[in-house]
């Protein structure tokens, strides 16, 4: 849940690791730091907060190697001690780290012993007293790896020492690690943009692997020593993407993206005369899909509401039996998993820990896993059978918007896919939900052109404290994703329900000062919906009702109304979340929180 950034080469290192750590800031933002070395002297710097405070207490330094780390606090509060990098006792090494190291106690225990001095109270600083004690100011890259060894848990990290001035070692345990290659210089860092400004020559290191970064190129080796050759991949990804291009915020561009990021995601992918979906990266797995007799789907927030929401879908057009689990719940809740089990493992990053650890069980009980993942290169993609690809383009905004879109339409591929595979859904039956979904990015962009009503609505609740969002049916989990888009970047407590379960227990929360967002359509239990309605109304709630199906019953029981244009069970999802996203965003804005840092989160959560 940190950033990590490392630097060889022949440009200033500081200017450019601090460009990268505002990058990665989105992997979390509560101290920060850099270590540079210069004339074989180490010139350290950290400090809690962001890493615009870190800028205002740095020197000036020519250095062009170094490191940088970005930090959200697992062990330890974020304070100036407890910042990476960590250093060895004579401060000759310094030691960046992005993970858990789970047995670090015993460790910490024993070098404490033999007279180190611990100034932190995080995992990460064993490893660099660890290093000290098997560093000659020779063989730094050895010194890593044999003290990696007794090491249990996740980490990417990087090493400096001052004995070895041109090199930076880098290994990788469980958490993201992307290495880009310039001309004499290369690089180290968490994420592929943080690097895109650099470089767009990348090398994916893999877990049990480490890396020397030098000016003249990286060498990569694995634990045991073994040379590794790797080609490097060249990233399609732009910088202007990766920037704020205007925006406010990083989630509000991103959320104007979605007809792109949908529109992207379908391209090149089914053929609209025929029906027929052309998904050639899944081929290999054909004989798997056609003996399915389970199919899980695994994922954590909110690529799990999008797992929800296909399951409505896929079990009334597709026949197929969808289990749809948390992945951090899967893994614990004894599966069955078997060599004709599927699993979908869903994950805008790739990275969350919770999914990857559903996948590995999956896989170690012979299942077969298909990954939709939207970061190019994601460890979840290398411990797939497959991956399908959304391409959203980079998400950094830490609520994730555009992403979920892309996620959907993905997996209305995939699940016409797999009936098409197995003979279930002929290609001309799938005709009428591809032409609905081909009209999704204009229907997106339609909506997005209500954002000043939105906004005002946002200016009358902004205050509100509690906010209840009740959907039905596939709608259901778009309200659960209204509350969590609320309340993870807003802080405003928010709940979302199936409207049906009102009555069993939330309806005691509504009175004249709880608003509740009810999302109902003309396609799925309107008179149920409505009655629910009623319910809040007969209470004194208000209502904001987002609605396909305006009349003068909705128009009657509604203080509010966002209107939602006409479509189908395909494309209602995509269309009903658009307007929650903007009513958070803009009651964000309005309260002034850290609408793409939000308190507490990180963009990947790369820790269980
Ligand atoms: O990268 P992933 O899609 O695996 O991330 C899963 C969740 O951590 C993520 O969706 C999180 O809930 C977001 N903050 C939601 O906005």
């Amino acid at each position: 849940m940190c950033g990590i950034v490392g630097y060889v080469g022949q440009r200033p290192a500081q200017d450019l690791l601090l460009a990268a750590l505002q990058k990665l800031e989105y992997r979390g933002y509560d101290s920060a730091g850099i270590a540079l070395v210069e004339n074989k002297s180490l010139y350290l710097e950290k400090r809690a907060g962001k890493v615009s405070d870190l800028m205002r207490v740095l020197k000036a330094s020519r250095a062009t190697v170094g490191l940088g780390h970005t930090r959200w606090a697992t062990h330890g509060p974020p304070t100036d001690q407890n910042a990476h990098p960590h250093c060895d006792c004579q401060k000759k090494i310094a030691v960046i780290h992005n993970g858990i190291i789970e047995n670090y106690l015993p460790f910490k225990e024993e070098l404490q012993a033999r007279g180190h001095i611990f100034l932190s109270q995080t995992d990460s600083e064993v490893i660099a007293h660890l290093i000290e004690e098997r560093y000659d100011g020779t063989n730094l890259l050895e010194a890593v790896r044999e003290a990696l060894r007794p090491l249990r848990g996740a980490y990417a990290l990087a090493v400096v020492a001052t004995d070895s001035p041109d090199e930076v070692i880098v290994a990788r345990q469980g958490s993201p690690l992307v290495l880009g290659l310039g001309e004499h210089e290369t690089f180290a860092a968490s994420d592929i943009p943080a690097l895109l400004a650099f470089t767009k020559t990348m090398v994916f290191l893999n877990d049990g692997e480490l890396g020397v970064l030098r000016r003249d190129g990286v060498e990569l080796c694995d634990f045991e020593g073994r040379r590794i050759t790797r080609a490097p991949q060249r990233i399609e990804w732009d910088v202007v993407t990766a920037q704020k291009q205007g925006y406010k915020h990083f989630m509000l561009k991103e959320i104007h993206e979605q007809p792109h990021a949908l529109a992207n995601t379908l391209q090149n992918r089914y053929e609209l005369a025929t029906g027929k979906i052309v998904l050639p990266e899944l081929q290999k797995l054909t004989e798997k899909i056609h003996k399915a007799q389970m199919v899980y789907c695994v994922a954590m927030g909110t690529a799990y509401y999008a797992a929800l929401t296909a399951k409505y879908l896929w079990r009334e057009f597709f026949r197929v039996p969808l289990a749809v689990e948390l992945a951090s719940e899967f893994r614990y809740s004894k599966p069955y998993l078997d060599e004709n089990t599927l699993v979908i493992a869903i994950s805008q990053s790739g990275e969350t820990a919770d999914t990857l650890g559903a996948v590995r069980e999956a896989r170690a009980r012979g299942a077969s896993v298909i990954s939709i993942v939207n970061v190019v290169g994601a460890t979840l993609t290398r411990e797939s059978d497959a991956t399908l690809y959304t391409h959203a383009g980079p998400e950094i905004g830490v609520a994730s918007t555009k992403a979920l879109l892309a996620q959907l339409a993905a997996l209305d591929l995939l699940g016409f896919f797999i009936a098409q595979s197995r003979g279930w859904l002929a290609p001309e039956q799938t005709r009428p939900a591809l032409e609905s979904l081909v009209r999704g990015p204009a229907l997106i962009e339609k909506l997005l052109q209500q954002e000043r009503e939105i906004v005002r609505l946002a200016q009358v609740f902004y205050e509100k404290e509690h906010f209840l969002f009740l959907g039905r049916d596939l709608l259901y989990p778009i309200a659960l994703e209204g509350a969590l888009k609320l309340k993870e970047i807003s802080y405003i407590h928010a709940e979302g329900y199936a409207a049906g379960e009102l009555k069993h227990g939330p309806i005691a929360l509504i009175d004249a000062e709880m608003p509740t967002v009810v999302l109902v359509t003309k396609e799925s239990v309107y008179e149920k919906v409505f009655s629910n309605i009623e319910e809040v109304k007969a209470r004194r709630g208000i209502v904001i009702t987002v609605t396909d199906q305006i009349n003068k019953e909705i128009e009657r029981v509604s203080d509010f109304i966002i209107e939602i244009p006409p479509s189908s069970r395909w494309l209602a999802p995509l269309l009903f979340v658009v307007p929650l996203q903007l009513f958070a965003y803009h009651i964000a804005d309005l309260r002034g929180t850290d609408i793409d840092q939000p308190r507490n989160l990180a963009k990947s959560v790369t820790v269980e």
